[in-house]
């Protein structure tokens, strides 16, 4: 490098472990160009788009961002849009990129953050976990019940993380070896966090007993298949049921992926996909003292237009008021949905017994439930989606520094 400018001082500045995690890509080469910066891959691949501005706004050095809690030190609001081209070096060995801008300052950039904005790397830090969804269906169906013990997710942080991970792959998993007791069910909640409280309390006994809500849940009649909370703007990420008792006949728990679903629409008539992604659906809860309602969309896409969250509860659907062509688009686009989730043959059903606690992605896999007769107490809590994959990352970053 050929300026007076001091180099940074690395030891002082370090990337934060976050920024710096494994990454099979890697950045060969750093250019100044007059309107931002480029890079080249190791594969030849050059990358563009980063601004100076960008870049001044995003430097991961002491100065620039807290490195404890990651919060941003930068003051966007003053910097100046067309800010002058700097000197740019590439530290090849821990793939940090120093910037030294004409005015004396100096930044630091993550070549793992530009890789993972322009998707050449895993996202898990923007938003989805590292791991793949595996659908399952009729055409895929799962060989085998995604299952963990219990005795080992108490203990062991390594089968926590394969538990999340089956959750986040499959939509589900039943965890074995669950002592029938609130104090267990609660433990087991508290090993992913927090628990997410709704009007029905922050851990809550499921029984057709109970009469403190007139939710069809509390019945012991066929339930259709469906996600929860479509009335609650933060819909439940995560849905727990702890087997306490069973003594009957039916009431086998059933799941569905609904991203299957989704995916089998999008294929075979992709105009009622779009439909299903562009009309908002109401839903509303009301008993005493409870007026719930929150709306959106049957198919929720994210930022990539890749499907976030399926809400799907036709008890709870509000009324809603459309012109008469888009009432035909919807009731036929709907339909086929509802048509689907209640295939059997795309149903995994699941005869819960005490010892046996099911929990599933309330954002992506549907429940329902056989109808039955005789005794069935189950006892569960809700989690949050945020939580959830907090958890996850956590987990998989510290596992991906012990490798
Ligand atoms: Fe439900």
């Amino acid at each position: 490098m050929s300026n007076n400018l001091a180099t940074p001082q690395l030891s002082e500045s370090l990337a934060p472990d976050f920024y710096t995690p494994l990454c099979s890509k890697t950045i060969q080469s750093v250019n100044a160009q007059p309107d931002g910066l480029e890079i080249t891959l190791g594969d030849g691949t050059v990358l563009d788009g980063f601004s100076w501005f960008w870049v001044r706004d995003h430097g991961i050095d002491a100065k620039s961002m807290d490195h404890t809690t990651l919060q941003r030190n930068t003051d966007t609001f003053a910097l100046e849009q067309g800010q002058a081209k700097p000197e740019v070096t590439l530290d090849s060995d821990d793939q940090l990129i120093e910037v030294f801008w004409p005015d004396g300052d100096k930044s630091l950039l993550s070549a793992y953050s530009l890789l993972s904005i322009k998707q050449e790397a895993s996202s898990q830090h923007h938003l989805a976990p590292k791991i793949g969804r595996i659908l399952w269906d009729k055409d895929r169906p799962l060989e085998n019940l995604p299952t963990v013990d219990h005795s080992r997710v108490m203990s062991e942080d390594s089968a926590l993380l394969d538990w999340l991970e089956k959750i986040h792959s499959y939509g589900f998993c039943v965890v074995e070896g669950v002592p029938s007791t609130e104090q267990a069910t609660a433990d087991l909640a508290k090993r992913i966090g927090i628990v997410q409280e709704t009007i029905f309390g922050d851990m809550w006994k499921l029984s057709a007993e109970l009469t403190e809500h007139g939710d069809t849940a509390y019945t012991t009649q066929y339930l259709e298949p469906h996600t929860d909370g479509t009335y609650y703007h933060d819909a439940a990420g995560l849905q727990m049921f702890n087997c306490f008792e069973f003594d009957g006949k039916g009431g086998e728990s059933v799941q569905v992926d609904a991203f299957a679903i989704a995916d089998q629409i999008k294929t075979a008539d992709p105009e009622a996909y779009q439909t299903l992604c562009q009309t908002i659906v109401p839903g509303h809860y009301i008993e005493p003292q409870v007026h719930l309602r929150a709306e959106r969309p049957t198919f929720r896409l994210d930022s990539n237009e890749d499907l976030a969250q399926v809400s799907f509860n036709n008890y709870d659907r509000a009324p809603m008021m459309m012109t008469d062509n888009q009432t035909k688009k919807f009731h036929h686009a709907y339909g086929l949905f509802h048509e689907l989730a209640n295939n059997q043959d795309n149903w995994i059903k699941i005869p819960l017994r005490p010892g046996m606690t099911l929990i599933f992605d309330n954002w992506r896999n549907m429940h329902g439930r056989m109808g039955y007769v005789g005794k069935r107490v189950f006892y569960g809590c809700y989690h949050n989606m945020a939580v959830f994959e907090s958890k996850l990352r956590v987990l998989q970053s510290a596992s991906a520094r012990l490798l």
